[in-house]
């Protein structure tokens, strides 16, 4: 691996930093942070984490569109989405990942550090909001109601992401899908597609759990992780497959349009 992208990662909070390191280690290397959508468990995480994002991207207005990545991660999509035509700007309270999206995309890359629940996007001016594993990160009444407020009437909400498919339980720090589609449409939001991707998803878990076995010493001696981490990432990787399989947890995709 490069070792000034081997630095970068260094600065990622963990497991942030873990996830990111072991992605980087594949032959395709380090594309996205989200969880891939598998069609077979045989396929490589790469595969399945574009598929993820071409068929999210399939959901969009034309270009060219004013859109806003919330949570862009490493600026994979967000490059693609101004390859495309887009005018497109990604947001990320992390300065971590905006000092590698800099790095990796140019020093003029359309990304700002802000989060958005505070982001000052101009109301009513946006085509698009694009939420690609960070709604998880904003409070339910926050998502739609800054939303709502910065998108022009009829505007679009893409969002896919980790959930509850039941009602929210406590010590569960997912959004319930049944409250998701309900603040949606409470802001006067239609649903206007909607995709349960949870067995597509959890291999995820598989390969997370395979690649911190197969590099936890890279991890300890690059990265200062302890085996005590790890362990505990293991287990919350575990954990998060249970669920998967028992349904507790579940993985959408749900794209909405705001009143016209
Ligand atoms: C799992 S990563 C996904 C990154 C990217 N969307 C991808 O698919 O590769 C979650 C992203 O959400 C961002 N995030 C967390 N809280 C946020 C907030 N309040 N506002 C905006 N972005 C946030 C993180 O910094 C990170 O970029």
């Amino acid at each position: 691996m490069q070792s000034e992208l081997l630095q970068h990662l260094k600065t990622f909070s963990f497991p942030l930093n873990v996830y990111a390191y072991v992605l980087a280690m594949e032959p395709e290397g380090l594309r996205y942070l989200h969880y891939g959508w598998f069609e077979d468990q045989s396929e490589s995480i790469a595969v399945a984490q574009e598929r993820s994002t071409r068929e999210l991207l399939a959901w969009l207005p034309a270009p060219p569109a004013r859109l806003l990545e919330v949570g862009a991660g490493i600026g994979t999509t967000l490059a693609l989405l101004r390859v495309r035509g887009y005018d497109a700007r990604g947001i990320t309270p992390d300065q971590s990942q905006i000092d590698f999206m800099r790095i990796r995309h140019g020093s003029d890359f359309a990304v700002s550090q802000v989060r958005f629940e505070e982001v000052d996007t101009p109301p009513g001016t946006l085509d698009c909001i694009l939420f690609q594993e960070s709604s998880q990160y904003i409070a339910l009444d926050q998502l739609f109601s800054r939303a709502a407020i910065l998108l022009r009437p009829g505007g679009r909400v893409i969002l896919c992401d980790e959930v509850l498919p039941g009602e929210p339980e406590s010590g569960e720090y997912l959004h319930s899908v049944t409250r998701l589609k309900a603040a949606a449409a409470q802001l006067g939001f239609s649903l206007v597609e909607e995709r349960d991707l949870s067995s597509k998803a959890a291999p995820t878990t598989d390969f997370l759990l395979a690649a911190t076995a197969r590099y936890r010493e890279d991890l300890r001696r690059l990265f200062d992780i302890s085996d005590e981490q790890i362990d505990a990432l293991d287990e919350s990787n575990r954990q998060y497959r249970r669920k998967y399989a028992s349904g507790k947890y579940g993985y959408v995709a749900l794209c909405f349009d705001a009143a016209a």
